[in-house]
């Protein structure tokens, strides 16, 4: 069933579960996002990114989501992930997505507001749903944030955000990032600020940068050549908290990137004979299956649809 963000979040939102929002640029990870959502019986948000546009085609991946959107019971929504411009969110909008983020967390405050509003005047008609960002998250971003530049959301700027913009979620930074290194020292979140954001705005939040880089897929890919000394993700108890304090959305890609390389490696090292790809990215396909099926259960969403 293809529906919108708003229809899978603010659900999620009253009854106090996370939707995961997957991002997807291939064949492989949709259908483990799309097996994972219908064995687990759960709502599921398929992000794409202007990167993944540029590496999969825009026609290409909103026709093969549209395909699995409408050949599942459980409900998926297909969102534009960290746009960066009104174009890019048209473009989407035009070719069907049933949600697009507009990312101007890189503007001025009055500026990020006035994009913001551009695309929720031109999405809201056609019932699709705008998510947008305050504070700089570090990482990846539109470019690379350097952690020097990243920003926490500031709730009162937070609260005349959503009610300048009219946006149907919002995205908080709280000290997550993007990518697989998230933390040198302990991981930690800003749960007070979370908090006060909560009290003065009353969309779904969203959650970038969630991933919790399993240390056993980062176990498995070193055992099989991979390079991640260091890497660090989100301890699941912080997600289940930031859930209880009002995230709605959960954005996940590192994990999935994670488990596609560690089995990859593993089927390659193992069967150096083989050469069809089907035997190599099927496994892979099954292990990013598998850590959606957890994220779903961790975030409550399974049995939700
Ligand atoms: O924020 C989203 C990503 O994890 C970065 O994705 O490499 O497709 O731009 P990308
Ligand atoms: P991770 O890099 O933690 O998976 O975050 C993904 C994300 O926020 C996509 O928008
Ligand atoms: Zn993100």
């Amino acid at each position: 069933m293809f529906v919108a963000n708003k229809d899978l979040l603010l659900p999620a939102r009253q009854k106090a579960y996370g939707v995961g929002a997957f991002n997807i640029n291939n064949l492989e990870t949709l259908l483990a996002v799309t097996e994972a959502a219908t064995e687990e019986k759960s709502p599921a948000i398929v992000a794409v990114t202007p990167s993944a546009i540029k590496y999969g085609g825009l026609a290409y991946l909103t026709r093969i989501v549209k395909t699995a959107a409408e050949t599942v019971s459980v409900p998926m929504s297909l969102h534009l992930d960290h746009g960066e411009n009104f174009e890019i969110a048209s473009k989407c909008i035009a070719a069907g997505f049933t949600s697009v983020m507009i990312d101007g967390s890189f503007l001025k405050f009055e500026e990020n507001i006035t994009l913001t509003k551009q695309v929720v005047s031109l999405a809201h008609p056609k019932g699709v749903s705008v998510e947008a960002e305050l504070g700089r998250l570090a990482g990846v971003e539109e470019s690379t944030v350097e952690e020097k530049e990243a920003v926490l959301t500031d709730p009162n700027n937070a609260k005349e955000f959503v009610e300048q913009t009219g946006v149907d979620a919002l995205a908080v930074a709280i000290g997550t990032s993007h990518g697989a290194y998230k933390f040198k020292a302990e991981p930690k979140l800003d749960f007070e600020r979370l908090k006060l954001i909560r009290e003065k705005v009353n969309i779904p939040l969203v959650l970038h940068g969630a991933s919790s880089v399993p240390q056993w897929i980062i176990e498995k890919a070193t055992k099989y050549g991979a390079e991640l000394a260091g890497a660090k993700g989100i301890p699941e108890e912080h997600i289940k908290k930031a859930i209880s304090l009002g995230i709605a959305k959960i954005n996940i890609d590192t994990d999935l990137r994670l488990a596609f390389t560690a089995t990859v490696r593993e089927v390659l090292t193992n069967s150096p004979k083989e050469f069809d790809p089907r035997k190599i990215l099927g496994p892979a396909k099954d292990a990013m299956k598998e850590v959606v099926r957890g994220k779903m259960r961790l975030f409550g969403s399974a049995g939700k649809a």
